[in-house]
């Protein structure tokens, strides 16, 4: 079985740094590594992407490889054929496989009959890819610190449990804001909390959550999948809009992050995310670099 990235608890702290290591240096362009040349790889997406597609392809081409996008509307994963199947064979053409779809069991089950590195680019339970680029734009804009307090406020879905999943391995104090039924993966929680030098605090209470926070994130209310459920959602989270007077409460030199895409004027106003706390543009940048950091660092 090849070295993967299903989850972020799939590396050690130690190989995070290394990966973070490697995404400053391609950034620089100090080194500019090229373990695809003469390869390819799949890129399956069974729902809607900008920043994951389009930097996993210039990253691919970067790399020196080529990459092809395929929608699952043509694999048809684990109903045309088994997904064990469709590993094995993907496995004979490509170098590596990017994958993103609902399950995250269908992710675990290709990562286990590939002989190829898989690349999780977001399921309904993780989006690791997303949550490394992220701290590493946390490290670039915030002064060194043993301990980011980290506020999320809104939906407990993918991206809080990949925030959990790195609070795991890596000293975080992290304090979710969330309505008592949209909490993130209990499952995932408790091995958060099971790491003493990280905090967890989740609260019904959005001030309590942002009070003080070096990081304010937040995410769509309704993710890929359920925006069916946007009203009930609605109801349940709109007090933890990221709003003017929400930010009042935080730390001043705060920064605001955001995955996107986002539902302005839902989640997030447009005063916040266009403010001069925001560095989500900055943060979609560096889906491209530590993409590039993430596939070297699997390939070497
Ligand atoms: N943040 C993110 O993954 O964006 P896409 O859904 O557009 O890929
Ligand atoms: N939680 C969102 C993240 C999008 C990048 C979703 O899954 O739709």
């Amino acid at each position: 079985m090849a070295r993967s990235l299903c989850k972020i608890t799939d590396l050690t702290a130690d190989e995070i740094k290394e990966i973070f290591d490697l995404c400053a240096r391609m950034k620089k362009r100090e080194i500019a590594p090229k373990p695809l040349e003469g390869k390819s790889v799949a890129c399956i997406f069974t729902k809607a992407s900008l920043r994951t597609r389009i930097s996993f392809e210039v990253g691919i081409n970067e790399l020196g490889g080529n990459a092809i996008y395929v929608t699952d509307n043509e694999i048809k994963l684990g109903q045309r054929e088994s997904i064990a199947d469709a590993a094995r064979v993907l496995s004979r053409y490509v170098a590596m496989i990017i994958i993103r779809t609902f399950k995250q069991s269908d992710v675990e089950e290709l990562t286990q009959y590939a002989s190829v590195p898989i690349v999780n680019g977001l399921t309904d339970l993780v989006h690791p890819c997303q949550i490394l680029g992220d701290y590493f734009t946390i490290i670039e804009h915030l002064e060194p610190k043993e301990r980011y307090q980290i506020a999320y406020v809104g939906d407990g879905n993918n991206i809080t449990n990949s925030w959990l999943n790195l609070a795991s391995l890596i000293p975080l104090e992290l304090r979710i804001g969330t309505a008592e039924d949209c909490n993130p993966d209990k499952g995932i929680i408790a091995q958060a909390k099971a790491n003493p030098q990280s905090k967890i605090i989740i609260t019904a209470d959005p001030k309590e959550a942002v009070k003080d926070a070096d990081v304010i994130y937040t995410d769509v209310w309704a993710s890929m999948g359920q925006k069916h459920l946007i009203e009930e959602k609605e109801q349940k989270l709109k007090k933890y809009q990221l709003n003017s007077s929400l930010l009042e409460v935080a730390n001043q030199k705060a920064i605001v992050m955001h995955c996107l895409p986002a539902e302005r004027g839902r989640e997030i106003t447009d005063e916040v995310i266009d403010g001069p706390h925001s560095v989500v543009f900055d943060q979609a940048e560096n889906r491209l670099h530590i993409q590039k950091a993430i596939m070297a660092f699997l390939l070497k």
